[in-house]
């Protein structure tokens, strides 16, 4: 399997070196705007590669061309949120990166499945999904999974358990309105208040990373990523949450099947839920027009 990681910051050399580490890659190509940087981790990727035992092809640099025939390209490129800013303020700037790319992406790798990590998620998936021109199944995108990690964290940190004591899901949109779809633990019950302190640190979570590091998180985000591409490789049927477009072209979370095909399943949102899940809808729906406004001024 050939993955292309565009973008060799933190989040996709993180990624990188999960996906060699695993073998779920037999060709890296490591894509960035600075060709040095790619260049440079992919040489350390491929020095790994030796002390792991692992024969694997891995390149960098800056060149379109080397997307050709990439089974995944992986979209981590773009503006990274500053303490303070929330994502949906990069929307604009990322949009002209996430445009291009995807068009690129569907010149040089038009069989390939895009995985987007540029924020803000959902509507840079819409973007992708816009200017790959590829059906919607081809176009995901990583974060339903990494706001459910947090959530299962801060439930198994509050209540000292380990993290196979919680299931946890988080639903909805990256951003201001994820809300909790599920949350139990072994054992004992979780009160509403509980929930709703939990279910707000895990918001925040991404916020966490910025005031401490200056930067986004990258560890977890890339686990995400290795998580979506070894389902796409298996084809096993594991179900994970990605942001994955609609008929109307906007993108939200949805419950993926990852199996020969991949298949939306049904999440079972009561009334509360429907609502929340609404509401992120329309926050993503009038975050793509304020872009689209934006672009055609
Ligand atoms: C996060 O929440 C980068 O949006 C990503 O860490």
């Amino acid at each position: 399997m050939k993955i292309a990681m565009i973008g060799a910051g933190n989040v996709g050399a993180s990624a990188a070196f999960l996906l060699l580490s695993h073998k779920i890659a037999k060709e890296l190509v490591l894509l960035d705007i600075n060709a040095n940087l790619a260049k440079g981790k992919a040489l350390d990727l491929a020095q790994s590669a030796t002390l792991l035992d692992i024969n694997a092809k891995i390149q960098g640099g800056d060149d379109y061309k080397m997307l050709k025939n990439a089974d995944i390209c992986v979209l981590t490129a773009g503006f990274a949120r500053k303490d303070g800013q929330s994502r949906d303020e990069l929307a604009s700037k990322n949009a002209s990166i996430v445009s291009l790319w995807a068009s690129k992406i569907a010149k040089f790798a038009p069989k390939s499945v895009i995985i987007v990590v540029t924020n803000p998620l959902d509507v840079m998936v819409s973007v992708a999904l816009k200017f790959s021109g590829f059906e919607k199944e081809r176009v995901l995108g990583m974060a339903g999974e990494l706001d459910s990690a947090r959530l299962k964290y801060e439930i198994a940190t509050h209540f000292g358990l380990k993290n196979s004591d919680v299931s946890a899901q988080m639903f909805g949109e990256h951003g201001q309105n994820m809300f909790a779809l599920n949350a139990s633990v072994r054992g004992r019950k979780i009160s509403k208040n509980e929930l709703l302190h939990l279910e707000n640190q895990a918001k925040i979570g991404g916020a966490k990373f910025i005031a401490l590091l200056g930067t986004s998180a990258f560890y977890a985000p890339s686990a995400g990523i290795f998580k979506m591409c070894k389902a796409l490789k298996s084809k096993n049927g594991t179900e994970l949450i990605c942001s994955i477009g609609d008929e109307n072209g906007v993108a939200c979370a949805q419950i993926l099947k990852f199996g020969k095909k991949i298949k939306i399943i049904n999440a079972k949102l009561n009334a509360i839920k429907a609502k929340k899940y609404a509401q992120a809808y329309a926050a993503i729906k009038q975050n793509l027009l304020n872009l689209e406004n934006l672009s055609h001024k």
